[in-house]
């Protein structure tokens, strides 16, 4: 088979991660609802030692989701929340994280009423206009946090305006990427350091689990998270795993039919009496 990122969008999201099983072949990844594995000796084990560091089911959905979103790893978590959690854990007290001021509104109760209390800090303003980014960056900015398009206003950024800005400022950039999802766009292509997802929406797509992913483009990030897998432990369980694992696979055929769904329910309220323009860019 070619590398899994010569192929295409579609091919990936069914096989990225997902070689037929070597013990039985079976095309489909196993579930492992397995706590701990057997050693063949005192630190001698096949790659794996407890469910918490690593399962080979949540290894095979960080490969795939790393891969459609041309990462070089993903740590996936209990939820979304879990992820954005996460990944703001690994910077320290005393640092300030530049944010979008229309972010889902779980994500600054999570930076106002938990994260700034173990001395984070956090701004927040309009990334639509990318000069606001650089503006905000002070001397202690580690990371620049944005949400494009917005939940609930759908408010557009420049993400690879804002990344150049991050580069030069030396400062990194993550990306929740949860409402266009790797089919449509891909953050860490256009400059990001960090992607997160609440694999809850469009990934899963079934709306049968909850889940979050944080992809990396850098290796210190990847240490990082799985290090924070370890520590504290809110990692995905094997069944929802294999959920999105199952889910990701239409990925590609549902995002071309939710396009233009989106499309004919945003011009049917574009024409209607009661609803405003302004509310329709
Ligand atoms: C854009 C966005 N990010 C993150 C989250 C949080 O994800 P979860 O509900 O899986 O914790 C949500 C939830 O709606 C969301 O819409």
């Amino acid at each position: 088979m070619k590398k899994t990122r010569e192929l295409g969008f579609a091919t990936r999201a069914i096989h990225a991660g997902q070689e037929p099983d070597p013990l039985t072949g079976a095309v489909t990844v196993p579930i492992y609802p397995t706590s701990t594995y057997v050693q063949q000796g005192i630190g001698e084990n096949k790659g794996y030692e407890y469910s918490r560091v690593t399962n080979p089911t949540r290894t095979r959905l960080e490969e795939n989701l790393a891969s459609l979103e041309g990462g070089i790893a993903a740590r996936v978590f209990s939820s979304g929340m879990a992820a954005i959690h996460a990944l703001v854990t690994m910077l320290k007290s005393g640092d300030h994280v530049v944010c979008g001021n229309d972010l889902y509104g779980g994500t600054p109760r999570l930076f106002n009423q938990v994260m700034s209390d173990f001395g984070l800090e956090f701004s927040y303003i309009d990334t639509t206009e990318a000069n606001n980014v650089e503006r905000a960056i002070r001397k202690n900015t580690r990371l620049v946090y944005v949400e494009t398009p917005t939940n609930p206003m759908m408010r557009i950024s420049d993400l690879a305006a804002i990344s150049a800005i991050c580069r030069r400022k030396k400062v990194a950039l993550a990306v929740d990427n949860t409402f266009m999802s790797p089919y449509f766009q891909q953050p860490l292509a256009l400059g990001a350091d960090l992607v997160v997802h609440s694999t809850t929406k469009f990934l899963n797509g079934h709306s049968d689990g909850l889940g979050g992913v944080v992809v990396c483009a850098r290796e210190e990030h990847a240490e990082k998270l799985a290090f924070l897998q370890k520590a504290s432990g809110a990692i995905l369980s094997p069944f929802e795993c294999w959920l999105v694992l199952r889910g990701v696979k239409t990925l590609a055929a549902r995002m071309e039919i939710h396009h233009p769904s989106g499309r004919a329910v945003a011009d049917f309220l574009s024409k209607h009496p009661k609803v405003e323009a302004d509310f329709y860019p």
